[in-house]
Protein backbone atom coordinates (compact mmCIF):
# COMPACT_ATOMS: atom_id res chain seq x y z
CA UNK A 1 0.00 0.00 0.00
CA UNK A 2 1.40 3.66 -0.41
CA UNK A 3 1.52 5.26 3.11
CA UNK A 4 1.68 9.08 4.07
CA UNK A 5 3.21 9.39 7.21
CA UNK A 6 3.03 13.38 8.29
CA UNK A 7 5.39 14.42 11.33
CA UNK A 8 8.63 12.75 11.88
CA UNK A 9 8.79 12.39 15.62
CA UNK A 10 9.30 9.53 17.70
CA UNK A 11 5.91 7.97 16.92
CA UNK A 12 6.14 8.78 12.93
CA UNK A 13 9.76 7.94 12.54
CA UNK A 14 9.32 4.40 13.96
CA UNK A 15 5.75 3.75 12.53
CA UNK A 16 6.88 4.81 8.77
CA UNK A 17 10.53 2.45 9.21
CA UNK A 18 7.73 -0.22 9.80
CA UNK A 19 5.41 0.00 7.64
CA UNK A 20 8.25 0.32 4.99
CA UNK A 21 9.65 -3.07 5.97
CA UNK A 22 6.57 -4.54 5.75
CA UNK A 23 6.76 -3.82 1.89
CA UNK A 24 4.39 -0.65 1.45
CA UNK A 25 5.77 2.34 -0.24
CA UNK A 26 6.31 5.07 2.62
CA UNK A 27 6.47 8.84 2.75
CA UNK A 28 7.42 10.18 5.73
CA UNK A 29 6.29 13.54 5.40
CA UNK A 30 7.60 17.04 7.95
CA UNK A 31 8.03 20.96 7.60
CA UNK A 32 11.43 20.68 8.80
CA UNK A 33 14.05 20.68 6.08
CA UNK A 34 16.56 19.62 8.49
CA UNK A 35 14.89 16.63 9.87
CA UNK A 36 14.31 15.35 6.68
CA UNK A 37 17.99 15.91 5.75
CA UNK A 38 19.48 13.99 8.32
CA UNK A 39 16.62 11.31 8.24
CA UNK A 40 17.00 10.60 4.14
CA UNK A 41 20.93 9.77 5.81
CA UNK A 42 19.83 7.61 7.93
CA UNK A 43 20.42 9.81 10.95
CA UNK A 44 17.82 9.45 13.86
CA UNK A 45 17.54 12.71 15.77
CA UNK A 46 17.73 10.98 19.12
CA UNK A 47 18.23 7.82 20.64
CA UNK A 48 16.60 4.62 20.09
CA UNK A 49 17.64 0.68 19.55
CA UNK A 50 17.51 -0.48 16.56
CA UNK A 51 15.99 2.32 14.40
CA UNK A 52 18.61 3.62 12.62
CA UNK A 53 19.57 0.34 11.25
CA UNK A 54 16.14 -0.28 10.18
CA UNK A 55 15.63 3.26 8.52
CA UNK A 56 18.78 3.32 6.37
CA UNK A 57 17.44 -0.46 5.45
CA UNK A 58 14.23 0.54 4.21
CA UNK A 59 15.67 3.59 2.40
CA UNK A 60 18.15 1.04 0.76
CA UNK A 61 15.09 -1.03 -0.40
CA UNK A 62 13.81 2.00 -1.83
CA UNK A 63 10.14 1.76 0.30
CA UNK A 64 10.50 4.69 2.35
CA UNK A 65 11.46 7.92 1.37
CA UNK A 66 11.30 11.36 3.31
CA UNK A 67 9.97 14.65 1.83
CA UNK A 68 9.01 18.42 2.51
CA UNK A 69 6.58 18.65 -0.10
CA UNK A 70 2.50 17.90 0.56
CA UNK A 71 1.77 17.38 -2.92
CA UNK A 72 4.66 14.83 -3.60
CA UNK A 73 3.80 12.85 -0.14
CA UNK A 74 -0.23 12.60 -0.33
CA UNK A 75 -1.38 12.70 -4.23
CA UNK A 76 -0.40 9.06 -4.75
CA UNK A 77 -1.32 7.58 -0.80
CA UNK A 78 -3.88 5.30 0.02
CA UNK A 79 -3.34 6.25 3.67
CA UNK A 80 -2.23 9.35 5.06
CA UNK A 81 -1.44 8.86 8.98
CA UNK A 82 -1.07 11.92 11.52
CA UNK A 83 1.66 11.81 13.79
CA UNK A 84 2.55 15.02 14.44
CA UNK A 85 2.89 16.80 18.39
CA UNK A 86 0.01 17.57 20.32
CA UNK A 87 1.45 19.60 23.38
CA UNK A 88 -0.14 20.44 26.41
CA UNK A 89 -2.05 23.78 26.41
CA UNK A 90 -2.17 26.02 29.46
CA UNK A 91 -5.53 24.87 30.89
CA UNK A 92 -3.72 21.31 30.50
CA UNK A 93 -5.55 20.15 27.30
CA UNK A 94 -4.03 19.11 24.27
CA UNK A 95 -2.94 21.93 21.28
CA UNK A 96 -3.99 20.66 18.17
CA UNK A 97 -2.78 23.32 16.29
CA UNK A 98 -0.18 20.75 14.63
CA UNK A 99 -2.83 18.48 13.97
CA UNK A 100 -5.15 20.96 12.26
CA UNK A 101 -2.15 22.48 10.51
CA UNK A 102 -1.08 19.58 9.24
CA UNK A 103 -4.72 18.49 7.86
CA UNK A 104 -4.87 22.37 6.19
CA UNK A 105 -1.63 21.32 4.26
CA UNK A 106 -2.75 17.70 2.92
CA UNK A 107 -6.45 17.83 2.52
CA UNK A 108 -6.25 19.91 -1.24
CA UNK A 109 -3.86 16.98 -2.16
CA UNK A 110 -5.92 13.75 -0.79
CA UNK A 111 -6.42 10.88 -3.34
CA UNK A 112 -9.96 9.88 -4.34
CA UNK A 113 -10.95 6.85 -1.72
CA UNK A 114 -7.71 7.85 0.72
CA UNK A 115 -8.54 6.93 4.26
CA UNK A 116 -7.09 9.13 6.58
CA UNK A 117 -5.71 8.53 9.96
CA UNK A 118 -5.15 10.22 13.08
CA UNK A 119 -2.63 8.81 14.99
CA UNK A 120 -1.69 11.33 17.40
CA UNK A 121 -3.24 11.34 20.40
CA UNK A 122 -6.49 13.57 20.77
CA UNK A 123 -9.44 14.43 22.68
CA UNK A 124 -12.72 12.94 21.29
CA UNK A 125 -14.54 15.15 18.57
CA UNK A 126 -10.92 15.67 16.89
CA UNK A 127 -12.16 14.02 13.73
CA UNK A 128 -14.91 15.76 13.05
CA UNK A 129 -13.16 18.71 13.04
CA UNK A 130 -10.09 16.97 10.59
CA UNK A 131 -12.73 15.91 8.57
CA UNK A 132 -14.62 19.48 8.40
CA UNK A 133 -11.32 20.80 7.75
CA UNK A 134 -10.71 18.74 5.00
CA UNK A 135 -14.05 19.24 3.29
CA UNK A 136 -13.65 22.70 2.85
CA UNK A 137 -10.48 22.27 0.67
CA UNK A 138 -11.07 19.10 -1.17
CA UNK A 139 -14.44 17.44 -3.28
CA UNK A 140 -12.90 14.08 -3.30
CA UNK A 141 -14.20 11.19 -1.34
CA UNK A 142 -12.48 10.16 1.82
CA UNK A 143 -12.79 8.06 4.86
CA UNK A 144 -11.88 9.16 8.78
CA UNK A 145 -9.99 6.54 10.87
CA UNK A 146 -7.99 6.12 14.49
CA UNK A 147 -5.28 3.83 14.95
CA UNK A 148 -3.80 4.90 18.23
CA UNK A 149 -0.17 3.75 18.75
CA UNK A 150 0.83 1.45 21.85
CA UNK A 151 4.53 1.56 21.78
CA UNK A 152 6.90 2.51 24.65
CA UNK A 153 10.37 4.60 24.13
CA UNK A 154 13.46 2.14 24.74
CA UNK A 155 11.42 -0.43 22.70
CA UNK A 156 9.67 0.97 20.14
CA UNK A 157 10.56 -1.10 16.93
CA UNK A 158 10.09 -4.29 18.84
CA UNK A 159 6.72 -2.71 20.34
CA UNK A 160 5.15 -1.94 16.52
CA UNK A 161 7.18 -4.93 15.10
CA UNK A 162 4.71 -7.10 17.49
CA UNK A 163 2.46 -5.57 18.79
CA UNK A 164 -0.26 -6.30 21.99
CA UNK A 165 -2.53 -5.88 19.52
CA UNK A 166 -3.96 -3.27 16.58
CA UNK A 167 -7.03 -1.45 17.85
CA UNK A 168 -8.96 -0.40 14.42
CA UNK A 169 -11.21 2.73 15.19
CA UNK A 170 -13.13 2.95 11.22
CA UNK A 171 -16.84 4.15 9.87
CA UNK A 172 -17.01 1.96 7.03
CA UNK A 173 -16.36 -2.23 6.46
CA UNK A 174 -13.95 -0.82 3.18
CA UNK A 175 -11.52 1.36 5.77
CA UNK A 176 -11.55 -1.95 7.91
CA UNK A 177 -10.72 -4.48 5.39
CA UNK A 178 -7.93 -2.36 4.01
CA UNK A 179 -6.43 -1.23 7.11
CA UNK A 180 -6.90 -5.10 8.87
CA UNK A 181 -5.16 -5.97 5.63
CA UNK A 182 -2.16 -3.31 6.77
CA UNK A 183 -1.62 -4.86 9.83
CA UNK A 184 -2.18 -8.35 9.14
CA UNK A 185 1.39 -8.72 9.02
CA UNK A 186 2.54 -7.55 12.80
CA UNK A 187 -0.84 -9.27 14.34
CA UNK A 188 -4.07 -11.04 13.88
CA UNK A 189 -5.14 -9.76 17.20
CA UNK A 190 -6.53 -6.86 15.61
CA UNK A 191 -9.46 -5.11 17.95
CA UNK A 192 -12.57 -3.23 15.67
CA UNK A 193 -14.36 -0.20 17.00
CA UNK A 194 -15.30 3.23 16.15
CA UNK A 195 -13.26 6.02 15.73
CA UNK A 196 -14.11 7.81 19.36
CA UNK A 197 -13.52 4.21 20.62
CA UNK A 198 -9.84 3.84 19.51
CA UNK A 199 -9.04 7.44 20.63
CA UNK A 200 -10.44 6.33 24.08
CA UNK A 201 -8.85 3.26 24.23
CA UNK A 202 -5.33 5.51 24.06
CA UNK A 203 -6.37 7.47 26.74
CA UNK A 204 -7.57 4.77 28.63
CA UNK A 205 -4.78 2.46 28.60
CA UNK A 206 -2.09 5.05 29.12
CA UNK A 207 -4.82 6.65 32.38
CA UNK A 208 -4.99 2.77 33.43
CA UNK A 209 -0.86 2.48 33.31
CA UNK A 210 -0.42 5.35 35.14
CA UNK A 211 -2.94 4.63 37.87
CA UNK A 212 -1.63 1.49 38.47
CA UNK A 213 1.80 3.53 38.63
CA UNK A 214 0.40 5.76 41.18
CA UNK A 215 -1.52 3.01 43.44
CA UNK A 216 1.57 1.15 43.74
CA UNK A 217 3.43 4.32 45.08
CA UNK A 218 0.58 4.95 47.26
CA UNK A 219 0.70 1.33 48.55
CA UNK A 220 4.72 2.11 48.72
CA UNK A 221 4.14 4.80 51.00
CA UNK A 222 1.98 2.22 53.23
CA UNK A 223 4.82 -0.40 53.51
CA UNK A 224 7.12 2.08 54.81
CA UNK A 225 5.09 3.24 57.49
CA UNK A 226 4.66 -0.59 58.66
CA UNK A 227 7.85 -1.83 58.26
CA UNK A 228 6.34 -4.10 55.04
CA UNK A 229 8.40 -4.91 51.57
CA UNK A 230 6.80 -3.33 48.60
CA UNK A 231 8.86 -6.25 46.57
CA UNK A 232 7.06 -8.75 48.96
CA UNK A 233 3.74 -7.58 48.82
CA UNK A 234 3.87 -7.17 44.67
CA UNK A 235 5.58 -10.67 45.01
CA UNK A 236 2.32 -11.77 47.07
CA UNK A 237 -0.30 -9.78 44.87
CA UNK A 238 1.02 -10.89 41.05
CA UNK A 239 0.02 -14.30 41.42
CA UNK A 240 -3.34 -13.58 41.48
CA UNK A 241 -4.21 -13.73 38.01
CA UNK A 242 -6.74 -10.73 37.69
CA UNK A 243 -4.14 -8.29 38.96
CA UNK A 244 -0.42 -9.65 37.47
CA UNK A 245 2.74 -9.23 38.79
CA UNK A 246 3.83 -6.89 35.70
CA UNK A 247 4.29 -3.63 35.85
CA UNK A 248 4.30 -2.83 38.88
CA UNK A 249 7.45 -0.57 39.82
CA UNK A 250 6.91 1.34 42.43
CA UNK A 251 9.68 5.14 42.38
CA UNK A 252 9.27 8.97 42.39
CA UNK A 253 6.13 8.70 40.06
CA UNK A 254 5.51 7.96 36.48
CA UNK A 255 7.16 10.32 33.72
CA UNK A 256 8.00 11.15 30.24
CA UNK A 257 6.69 12.33 27.19
CA UNK A 258 2.54 10.22 27.44
CA UNK A 259 1.49 9.62 30.85
CA UNK A 260 1.82 13.18 32.82
CA UNK A 261 0.21 14.64 29.60
CA UNK A 262 -1.84 12.12 28.77
CA UNK A 263 -3.19 12.16 32.50
CA UNK A 264 -3.35 16.26 32.52
CA UNK A 265 -5.37 15.63 29.17
CA UNK A 266 -8.03 13.30 30.67
CA UNK A 267 -8.66 15.24 33.67
CA UNK A 268 -8.81 18.60 31.68
CA UNK A 269 -11.68 16.86 29.63
CA UNK A 270 -12.80 15.41 32.65
CA UNK A 271 -12.99 18.97 34.39
CA UNK A 272 -14.45 19.89 30.85
CA UNK A 273 -17.37 18.40 31.05
CA UNK A 274 -17.93 19.24 35.01
CA UNK A 275 -16.55 16.14 36.15
CA UNK A 276 -14.69 17.24 39.46
CA UNK A 277 -14.43 14.95 40.72
CA UNK A 278 -12.92 12.75 38.21
CA UNK A 279 -10.47 9.91 39.88
CA UNK A 280 -7.06 11.54 37.13
CA UNK A 281 -7.40 15.02 38.77
CA UNK A 282 -6.17 13.14 41.29
CA UNK A 283 -4.30 10.99 40.24
CA UNK A 284 -2.49 13.65 38.37
CA UNK A 285 -1.72 15.88 41.36
CA UNK A 286 -0.23 12.92 43.58
CA UNK A 287 2.09 12.44 40.58
CA UNK A 288 3.14 15.72 40.45
CA UNK A 289 3.86 16.18 44.20
CA UNK A 290 5.65 12.81 45.01
CA UNK A 291 9.11 14.10 44.34
CA UNK A 292 9.50 16.51 46.53
CA UNK A 293 7.10 14.88 49.04
CA UNK A 294 9.85 11.97 48.76
CA UNK A 295 13.14 14.55 48.96
CA UNK A 296 11.81 16.27 51.93
CA UNK A 297 11.91 12.76 53.46
CA UNK A 298 15.52 11.84 51.91
CA UNK A 299 16.65 14.85 53.57
CA UNK A 300 15.93 13.93 56.53
CA UNK A 301 17.42 10.62 56.44
CA UNK A 302 20.47 11.92 55.30
CA UNK A 303 20.77 14.13 57.79
CA UNK A 304 20.15 16.94 55.84
CA UNK A 305 21.90 17.29 51.85
CA UNK A 306 22.99 20.86 52.84
CA UNK A 307 27.21 20.43 52.21
CA UNK A 308 26.90 16.99 50.79
CA UNK A 309 28.07 15.92 47.45
CA UNK A 310 25.25 13.53 46.22
CA UNK A 311 25.84 11.34 42.86
CA UNK A 312 22.71 11.23 40.34
CA UNK A 313 22.50 8.17 38.32
CA UNK A 314 20.18 7.69 35.31
CA UNK A 315 19.02 11.47 33.76
CA UNK A 316 16.79 10.32 31.11
CA UNK A 317 12.98 9.69 32.13
CA UNK A 318 13.63 5.74 31.94
CA UNK A 319 16.39 3.50 30.19
CA UNK A 320 17.51 2.98 26.93
CA UNK A 321 16.27 6.10 25.48
CA UNK A 322 18.38 9.95 25.66
CA UNK A 323 14.55 11.73 26.23
CA UNK A 324 14.76 13.61 28.97
CA UNK A 325 10.43 14.53 29.23
CA UNK A 326 9.78 14.95 32.95
CA UNK A 327 12.56 12.83 33.57
CA UNK A 328 12.86 12.79 37.53
CA UNK A 329 16.44 14.40 37.45
CA UNK A 330 14.45 17.37 35.87
CA UNK A 331 12.58 18.24 39.41
CA UNK A 332 15.51 16.22 42.10
CA UNK A 333 18.46 17.89 40.37
CA UNK A 334 17.33 21.74 41.20
CA UNK A 335 15.57 20.32 44.59
CA UNK A 336 19.01 19.27 45.34
CA UNK A 337 20.58 22.38 44.18
CA UNK A 338 18.11 24.73 46.54
CA UNK A 339 19.01 22.55 49.40
CA UNK A 340 22.61 22.88 49.52
CA UNK A 341 23.74 20.03 47.89
CA UNK A 342 27.18 19.74 45.46
CA UNK A 343 25.55 17.05 42.62
CA UNK A 344 27.58 15.40 40.05
CA UNK A 345 25.65 13.34 37.68
CA UNK A 346 25.79 10.75 35.24
CA UNK A 347 24.16 8.45 32.17
CA UNK A 348 25.05 6.38 29.49
CA UNK A 349 23.33 8.04 26.83
CA UNK A 350 21.43 11.74 28.21
CA UNK A 351 23.71 13.86 29.61
CA UNK A 352 24.43 16.27 26.30
CA UNK A 353 20.70 16.30 26.25
CA UNK A 354 20.16 17.25 29.87
CA UNK A 355 22.82 19.79 30.14
CA UNK A 356 20.67 23.03 28.84
CA UNK A 357 17.49 22.26 31.03
CA UNK A 358 19.35 22.18 34.33
CA UNK A 359 21.85 24.94 36.58
CA UNK A 360 25.30 24.87 35.41
CA UNK A 361 26.52 24.29 38.80
CA UNK A 362 25.90 20.53 37.87
CA UNK A 363 28.82 18.46 37.21
CA UNK A 364 29.00 15.58 34.69
CA UNK A 365 30.63 12.65 34.55
CA UNK A 366 30.67 9.78 31.80
CA UNK A 367 32.32 7.11 34.09
CA UNK A 368 29.59 5.94 37.03
CA UNK A 369 32.74 5.52 39.29
CA UNK A 370 34.15 9.10 38.76
CA UNK A 371 30.17 10.28 39.35
CA UNK A 372 30.41 8.88 42.41
CA UNK A 373 33.84 9.31 43.93
CA UNK A 374 33.87 11.46 47.23
CA UNK A 375 29.44 11.79 47.38
CA UNK A 376 28.23 10.80 50.47
CA UNK A 377 24.76 10.25 48.93
CA UNK A 378 24.30 8.10 45.47
CA UNK A 379 20.53 8.69 44.25
CA UNK A 380 19.94 6.07 41.40
CA UNK A 381 17.38 7.35 39.21
CA UNK A 382 16.86 5.17 36.17
CA UNK A 383 17.16 1.53 35.99
CA UNK A 384 19.60 1.55 33.37
CA UNK A 385 21.38 -1.75 32.67
CA UNK A 386 24.85 -0.54 33.46
CA UNK A 387 23.63 1.10 37.17
CA UNK A 388 21.74 -2.65 38.11
CA UNK A 389 25.36 -4.73 38.35
CA UNK A 390 27.72 -2.08 40.20
CA UNK A 391 30.45 -2.87 41.59
CA UNK A 392 29.32 -2.25 45.36
CA UNK A 393 33.02 -2.80 47.05
CA UNK A 394 34.41 -0.66 44.59
CA UNK A 395 31.36 2.08 44.85
CA UNK A 396 31.70 2.39 48.79
CA UNK A 397 35.20 2.62 48.71
CA UNK A 398 35.02 5.65 46.20
CA UNK A 399 32.57 7.29 48.60
CA UNK A 400 32.44 9.52 51.50
CA UNK A 401 30.54 8.83 54.95
CA UNK A 402 28.00 8.34 55.40
CA UNK A 403 27.75 6.51 52.10
CA UNK A 404 23.32 6.63 51.42
CA UNK A 405 22.63 4.68 48.23
CA UNK A 406 18.75 6.31 47.78
CA UNK A 407 17.45 3.31 45.18
CA UNK A 408 14.60 4.92 44.14
CA UNK A 409 14.27 1.74 41.42
CA UNK A 410 14.13 -1.36 43.99
CA UNK A 411 17.45 -2.93 41.83
CA UNK A 412 19.13 -3.67 45.34
CA UNK A 413 19.02 -6.03 48.00
CA UNK A 414 19.34 -3.90 51.16
CA UNK A 415 21.75 -6.79 52.86
CA UNK A 416 23.46 -6.87 50.02
CA UNK A 417 24.40 -3.03 50.01
CA UNK A 418 25.27 -3.08 53.91
CA UNK A 419 27.70 -6.10 53.37
CA UNK A 420 29.27 -3.37 50.78
CA UNK A 421 29.57 -0.50 53.49
CA UNK A 422 26.32 1.49 52.15
CA UNK A 423 23.22 2.32 54.10
CA UNK A 424 20.20 1.51 51.44
CA UNK A 425 16.80 3.01 51.27
CA UNK A 426 14.23 1.96 48.37
CA UNK A 427 11.01 2.78 47.76
CA UNK A 428 8.57 0.78 49.88
CA UNK A 429 10.90 -0.94 52.08
C1 LIG B 1 3.93 4.84 27.43
C2 LIG B 1 3.08 3.56 27.29
O1 LIG B 1 3.65 2.52 28.06
C3 LIG B 1 2.96 3.14 25.82
O2 LIG B 1 2.10 2.02 25.71
C4 LIG B 1 2.39 4.32 25.01
O3 LIG B 1 2.29 4.00 23.63
C5 LIG B 1 3.30 5.52 25.18
O4 LIG B 1 3.37 5.86 26.60
C6 LIG B 1 2.70 6.66 24.40
O5 LIG B 1 1.61 7.13 24.75
O6 LIG B 1 3.25 7.02 23.35
P1 LIG B 1 6.56 5.34 27.53
O7 LIG B 1 6.18 6.73 27.95
O8 LIG B 1 7.58 5.15 26.48
O9 LIG B 1 5.25 4.53 27.02
O10 LIG B 1 7.14 4.62 28.82
P2 LIG B 1 6.77 3.53 29.92
O11 LIG B 1 7.77 2.47 29.86
O12 LIG B 1 5.36 3.12 29.90
O13 LIG B 1 7.06 4.37 31.25
C7 LIG B 1 6.37 5.58 31.55
C8 LIG B 1 6.77 6.08 32.92
O14 LIG B 1 6.26 5.23 33.94
C9 LIG B 1 8.28 6.13 33.17
O15 LIG B 1 8.57 7.27 33.94
C10 LIG B 1 8.56 4.88 33.97
O16 LIG B 1 9.71 4.94 34.78
C11 LIG B 1 7.30 4.81 34.81
N1 LIG B 1 6.99 3.45 35.27
C12 LIG B 1 6.70 2.46 34.40
C13 LIG B 1 6.98 3.19 36.64
O17 LIG B 1 7.25 4.09 37.47
N2 LIG B 1 6.67 1.94 37.06
C14 LIG B 1 6.37 0.94 36.20
O18 LIG B 1 6.07 -0.18 36.67
C15 LIG B 1 6.39 1.21 34.83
Amino acid sequence: MKIACIGTGFVGVVTSAVFAKLGNQVVGLDIDEKKIESLRQGIVPFYEPDLSDLLVETQKTGNLSFTTDYSQGIKDSDIVMIMVGTPSAPDGQADLKYVFAATESLAPHLKDGAIVIVKSTVPPGTNAKVREIIKAKTSVNFEMASVPEFLKEGTAVADTLHPDRAVIGVESDRARDILVELHKPLTSNVVIMKPESAQMCKYAANNYLATRITFINQIADLCEANGADIQEVIAGIGQDKRIGAHYWYPGLGYGGSCFPKDVKEIAAYAKSINENDSLFIKIDDLNSKRITRLMAGYDKLVGGFAGKTVSVLGLSFKPNTNDTRVAPCLEVIPWLLDHGAIVKATDPKAIEEIKPLLPPKVEYLNDVYEAVTGASVVILLVEWDEYKTLDLSKLSSLMTEPKYFIDTRNQYDSKVMQDAGLKYKGVGR
